[in-house]
């Protein structure tokens, strides 16, 4: 593990060691060495360095307002990008080493929606680079359909629901979907593909709010006045290799729809 990781891993360690400390009832820091209080009364109020109210973007209850007006502000997507990596209000960011926004070509009929970047596109940036993005490339290339093609019919754009991490690559809390989703839905709208394939269950949750990609996938829906059709996880396919055949039916299909 590199450095950077092992700080953004502590960053989550030491959040998680403190919020048990408090929730076992802790409510007072001690320090090895003792603090005399006289002295401390003669620094100046906290309050004269700082405004007295934050401005309500900034209070803790609106980052999904937050989202939402940076990611309308967005008029291209290296506009979103940039708004993407000032957001402040995901603790996740403080713990990635990178804020991964998207791969692939922009012209591209086919936008590719996964969950979020796992270790491997923490450090490089780019998503699906590790073990099930190489899956993804295979699987996409059986239909003729690639990330690196210029010809915006043979192409992919790829991205994600979270730009950011999640620890130990937990899955996306409905919260952290929730404030993001902002930032998704106009990063669709800007790209304007003509038809959305969401990999696995919290792309599926994110857009259409149900769950249940076992159940769901291989049957086309419609999101965001798009064709969309849910697959399994690249990743889920890696540990189940049985569902391929399944994988493949659903390729064959998006194949049909492009051509149809
Ligand atoms: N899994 C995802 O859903 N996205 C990535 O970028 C990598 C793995």
């Amino acid at each position: 593990m590199g450095i950077a990781a092992e700080i953004a891993d502590d960053w989550h360690a030491a959040l998680a060691a403190l919020t048990w400390q408090v929730e076992a009832g802790a409510d007072e820091v001690i320090t090895d060495v003792p603090i005399n209080r006289y002295d401390l009364a003669a620094e100046p109020p906290r309050s004269a360095s700082r405004p007295a109210t934050p401005p309500a973007a900034m209070t803790a209850g609106d980052p999904v307002a937050a989202a939402q007006a940076a990611a309308t502000a967005a008029a291209t997507l290296e506009d979103l990008r940039l708004a993407m990596t000032a957001f402040d209000y995901c603790e996740l960011k403080k713990g990635a080493r990178n804020t991964v926004f998207a791969d692939g070509n922009p012209k591209a009929r086919v936008l590719i929606l996964g969950e979020a970047p796992g270790a491997e596109e923490d450090r490089e940036g780019r998503p699906f680079v590790g073990r099930a993005g190489q899956l993804l490339d295979k699987m996409f290339a059986a239909i003729g359909l690639s990330r690196t093609s210029p010809d915006s019919e043979a192409a992919l754009y790829i991205t994600n629901v979270l730009p950011w991490r999640p620890p130990g690559n937990r899955d996306p809390e409905p919260a952290e979907i929730a404030m993001l989703l902002p930032f998704v839905e106009r990063h669709i709208a800007l790209v304007d593909p003509q038809v959305i394939v969401v990999v696995g269950n919290t792309p599926l949750f994110a857009l259409t709010g149900s769950k249940g990609i076992l159940r769901a996938r291989g049957t086309w829906g419609h999101a965001l006045g798009k064709p969309l059709l849910p697959m399994t996880h690249p990743a889920y396919l890696l540990r189940n290799p049985s569902a391929k055949r399944e994988a493949w039916a659903d390729l064959l299909s998006l194949q049909a729809r492009l051509r149809s």
